[in-house]
């Protein structure tokens, strides 16, 4: 089930039809189904979302939707759109903190396209005191996106960081690698279909793997942020990090944007740093779907929410 799920819904996240009546529906309303996942389509309305998020105590990184571009001059638009994000931010007075995908800045045209785009966002990104983390797309991209990191990594930029996906059989060998550079993990389950040569397949040892790789992260990482709203995982990492005196300034959680409130703030209130990943933009339909493919029970609220639209 646990595979199978995500299988379904990537197989209908590359339908163009669904797509398109989805984006018609998703976000046309404030009560649109994709709301729940989506803080909006422009940056005025995330930076919004983002204010009220920030008076509840948590913390925030923006994500520009879009990914798998294949022309120079969307790679090109995406890239001006993550400059003119920065300005809005610093602007705005909120977080500077940004996340990012390299397929969404040209990595599928050419690896030194990419490379560009992604260093005209760290230029201004570092002179404005951002943090930029590099999302983990499907494991086609895993060695390049590593690659990339660690070349711009070794031209000093050290305002990023980078995802893991606990399912993947390489990623001990990718967290240890990040521990020694004293590069800051974001830790995650993958949320994407993989096959059974390289990943994975039962929850039970997707956990099991997250569970080891946040103790590494705890015991010699540089402040790792562990990504989940998944009940025992946070328990693990609580107590890891009690039994071994991590203070709770030593790391972060992470969830995402309209997943798992009630967590959010308990966690808040017992002291523990809480970031939201904060995702906008019109590309939201891939994005959502991955949502759907983790809780198929996802699906009534969109059933509903459309019948209710009509
Ligand atoms: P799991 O899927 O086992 O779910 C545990 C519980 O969480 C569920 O029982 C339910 O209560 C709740 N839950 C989880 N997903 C839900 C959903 N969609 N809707 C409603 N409830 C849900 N992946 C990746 O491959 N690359 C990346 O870069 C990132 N980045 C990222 C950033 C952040 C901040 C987070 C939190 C997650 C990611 N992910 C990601 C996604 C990640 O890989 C994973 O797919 C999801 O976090 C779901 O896994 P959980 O750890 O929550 O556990």
């Amino acid at each position: 089930m646990y595979a199978g799920a995500k299988a379904f819904f990537y197989a209908l996240s590359r339908s163009a039809a669904l797509k398109r009546l989805a984006s018609r529906y998703g976000m046309r309303s404030r009560e649109s189904f994709a709301r729940r996942f989506i803080a909006g389509e422009t940056i005025d309305e995330t930076v919004e979302a983002s204010r009220s998020i920030q008076a509840q105590g948590l913390q925030l990184t923006l994500d520009y939707l879009g990914e798998s571009v294949r022309t120079v001059e969307e790679a090109d638009a995406a890239t001006r759109e993550y400059v003119r994000l920065l300005d809005v931010i610093v602007k705005a007075g909120i977080e500077r903190n940004i996340s990012l995908k390299l397929t969404q800045l040209g990595a599928g045209i050419d690896r030194a396209t990419c490379v560009d785009n992604l260093r005209r966002i760290l230029e201004p990104a570092g002179r404005h005191g951002f943090f930029v983390r590099i999302d983990m797309e499907d494991s086609a991209w895993t060695q390049m996106t590593l690659d990339i990191f660690e070349t711009l990594w070794q031209q000093d930029y050290r305002n990023i960081g980078v995802a893991l996906q606990a399912a993947l059989y390489r990623t001990e060998q990718d967290v240890r690698r990040m521990n020694e550079l004293g590069a800051r993990v974001r830790l995650v389950k993958g949320a994407y279909k993989e096959p059974k040569d390289v990943a994975y397949q039962r929850k039970s040892d997707v956990d099991a793997a997250f569970i080891r790789l946040m103790q590494l992260l705890l015991d010699s990482g540089v402040y790792p942020a562990i990504a989940t709203h998944d009940p025992p995982m946070i328990e693990a990492t609580r107590s890891h990090a009690g039994r071994n005196g991590i203070g709770k300034d030593r790391f972060e959680f992470q969830m995402l944007y309209g997943i798992r409130r009630d967590l959010q703030g308990t966690l808040v209130a017992d002291g523990y740093r809480v970031r939201l990943y904060i995702p906008f933009g019109r590309e939201w339909f891939p994005y959502f779907m991955r949502r759907l493919g983790e809780r198929p029970a996802n699906l009534g609220f969109v059933v509903r929410g459309i019948l209710g639209e009509q």
